[in-house]
């Protein structure tokens, strides 16, 4: 008789105890187990338990452990969360097996040893037969769902609530999320907003909406919002610095001449195209898009081009707005020479239209629909033994669960975003469609983004500058992992669960569309390591970017309103105080929106930074190691932003790596 000594560590968090029996089951080379009942009435969260499990001999080298758990005569049936299980040999080896989920059913669980292993590397015929079940087991419970022609296939699921246990939110994040919500709109109804369809009377009625719930920053915005620098740096610095680019010649389409704009220092606008000290924002996604029906009145969406000039003192500002794509007689350019009305609505159109681009393109597909795309071909196609399996899937915590809370909650047909945005109901799917049809693989990773839209030397610009650290932080940890388990071009080629993964990536999240440049599959190493480095990039930093800002920016209503009531004036000088008030949305829009981004902009109290990984998904040590040194890189960019930050008019926070979240979890 040899005896292994079964050491388990359940998780220290909220209803991880369990009163069920657990029993363990320990698979070798040599051999197997009994399944055995681990002796004890109660496993406490947070607790370290060892127990024994004997066999008449040596199982060899261990393999994987099965784990179930049976409800325990009359006491309740409940969930356990077990973190990791180590178990010692009597060889006195000891194996350590990464679990790191929830088990809630009465099913049996199989966990494989830590130590990461390829397909290839699998040289028992038990590891390989485990590797073949777990991934048909995934692609079961994780299977595709088309979502609409032209939109990335999502998640299959009945609802939030019946994802597996190992992809929801943890207790302590469902009862905030809910309790956040409800606090926000009771207050909201307490206050008799939500039913009252009509106009603001005085944009200082507005105020007086979530007064308790401002941000430093919201005030700020609040105070400034009207003033043409403040328009302009939202840009580079605010909720969507994905559109500007540096525009050499004009387009066809928005025939600005020399002496409509005024240009300071005795330059004209053709000398500063040529310096290259001007940029456009064309809103040509937005073209043509049907524009919803709210309260019952039609609503206007706009697809304006947006002139900005880089002045000597290194301030940007916008000197042209044209608020329709064709040019025409009733489409006039607005300058900031106008009238003050008149230039203030054009650039409300253009901030309106900016929500829509922003929510749709920049956030809802670019970071929560490609990061579920990630996690959905993660879990499917790679088993937790693979090494770019513990690579990503820290950058995948909670993904699936908000984006089926967000496909009920926000876009579908009852949701907040589609009954009251602009770009609710008929133009969203074909907003989406259109935006993944010019979705591009360059423009997902920083470093070509930036070249691509020439922004290399354009001052003033954080996004670019933290953004582009980061990248190269994440670049080095995912470059020293990969190639730590890849040692040639050759193992590459022949890891076919890799290839079956970006293949479906391919397929499913970018339509086969060859344009956009995603890889079809991996053929050299430094492959790889791009696309691993563009995954975590887009589903921690990307997303931070353009989420965290969403209240800082939209809190205070008339800088982002998120539909308008009023046509795009076609004449100028018909504006005035009333005609901007007819245009921003009604009182009960106002107030569902502000409840929105307030709850988005929210951090949750089991938020996990970049970097931080809680869960140990790699147990041997260089991989470890690498965690180590990569948090410790982000630590010093840290240190870095906060004092840059300390002598800026408007700290830009977003990418502080303290402020990242690994996934996008919100
Ligand atoms: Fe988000």
């Amino acid at each position: 008789m040899v005896v292994y000594e079964a050491t388990v560590y359940t998780g220290d968090r909220i209803q991880a105890t369990t009163l069920n029996s657990v029993h363990i089951k320990l698979v070798g080379t040599d051999g197997e187990s009994d399944r055995t009942w681990l002796k004890s009435l109660v496993i406490f969260r947070g607790s370290v338990s060892t127990y024994t499990v004997s066999c008449p001999n040596s199982l060899g080298r261990l393999l994987l452990i099965e784990l179930d758990k049976r409800q325990f005569g009359f006491l309740p049936d409940d969930a356990w969360f077990p973190d990791k299980v180590e178990i010692k040999s009597p060889e006195e080896d000891v194996y350590t097996f990464p679990i790191h989920c929830w088990i809630s059913d009465q099913e049996t669980h199989r966990y494989r040893e830590g130590k990461a292993l390829r397909i290839f590397d699998e040289s028992h015929s038990l590891g390989q037969y485990a590797r073949q079940q777990e991934l048909s087991q995934r692609s079961l419970e994780y299977d595709w769902e088309f979502y609409g022609p032209g939109i990335p296939y999502t998640i299959k699921a009945d609802g939030a609530m019946t994802l597996p246990d190992e992809v929801q939110f943890s207790f302590t994040k469902t009862t905030e999320f809910a309790f956040t919500a409800a606090t926000g709109l009771a207050e909201l109804r307490l206050k008799g907003l939500v039913d009252n369809q009509e106009n603001w009377k005085t944009l200082d009625d507005i105020n007086g909406v979530f007064r308790n719930k401002d941000t430093p920053l919201s005030d700020y915005v609040q105070e400034h919002w009207a003033e043409d620098w403040l328009f302009a740096y939202q840009f580079l610095n605010g909720v969507n610095p994905t559109l500007i680019r540096r525009c050499k010649t004009l387009p066809e389409n928005f025939p600005v001449t020399d002496d409509m704009v005024f240009i300071p220092d005795g330059s004209n606008l053709l000398n500063e195209l040529e310096r290259g000290n001007i940029y456009l924002c064309d809103y040509k996604n937005l073209d043509g898009m049907p524009a919803n029906i709210i309260n019952e009145k039609q609503q206007y969406l706009t697809a304006p081009l947006v002139l900005l000039h880089k002045r000597s003192d290194d301030k940007l500002m916008p000197i042209a707005i044209q608020l329709k794509q064709t040019p025409a007689e009733d489409n006039p350019i607005f300058l900031p020479t106008d009238s003050a009305y008149d230039w203030l609505t054009a650039k409300i159109f253009v901030r309106s239209a900016d929500f829509s681009e922003h929510q749709l393109n920049a956030h809802l597909l670019r970071t929560h629909l490609l990061a579920e795309v990630f996690a959905v071909s993660l879990l499917r196609n790679l088993p937790m033994v693979h090494p770019i399996y513990k690579l990503l899937i820290p950058h995948t915590r909670y993904t699936l669960q908000i984006n089926e809370l967000a496909r009920e909650r926000l876009i579908g047909p009852a949701g907040v975003f589609t009954l009251f945005a602009a770009s609710g109901r008929e133009a969203l799917p074909k907003i989406l469609a259109r935006s993944l049809s010019s979705i591009t693989y360059r423009s997902l990773c920083i470093p070509d983004d930036i070249a691509d839209r020439d922004l290399q030397d354009l001052p003033n610009f954080y996004y670019r500058d933290d953004g582009l650290q980061l990248w190269s932080i994440i670049f080095k940890y995912v470059q020293r992992v990969i190639k730590y388990y890849y040692k040639s071009d050759d193992e590459v080629q022949r890891d076919s669960e890799l290839q079956t993964w970006i293949g479906d990536i391919f397929k499913h999240g970018f339509l086969s569309q060859l344009q956009t440049g995603i890889p079809q599959n991996f053929t050299t190493v430094s492959e790889l390591i791009k696309f691993a480095t563009m995954v975590m990039f887009t589903c921690s930093c990307q997303h931070a970017a353009v989420n965290s800002g969403q209240y800082d920016y939209g809190g205070w209503m008339p800088n982002t309103p998120a539909t308008l009531q009023r046509a795009p004036p076609t004449k100028k000088g018909t504006t005035s105080k009333s005609t901007i008030l007819e245009t921003l949305p009604p009182i009960n829009v106002t107030a569902q929106g502000m409840a929105t981004v307030w709850l988005l902009s929210r951090r949750s109290s089991d938020f996990v930074s970049l970097g931080d990984y809680p869960e140990y998904h790699y147990t041997e040590e260089t991989p470890r190691q690498l965690q180590t040194d990569f948090k410790s890189d982000l630590d010093k960019l840290s240190i870095m932003i906060n004092n840059r930050n300390k002598d800026l008019e408007i700290p830009y926070t977003y990418l502080d790596p303290k402020n990242v979240e690994n996934s996008v979890a919100i």
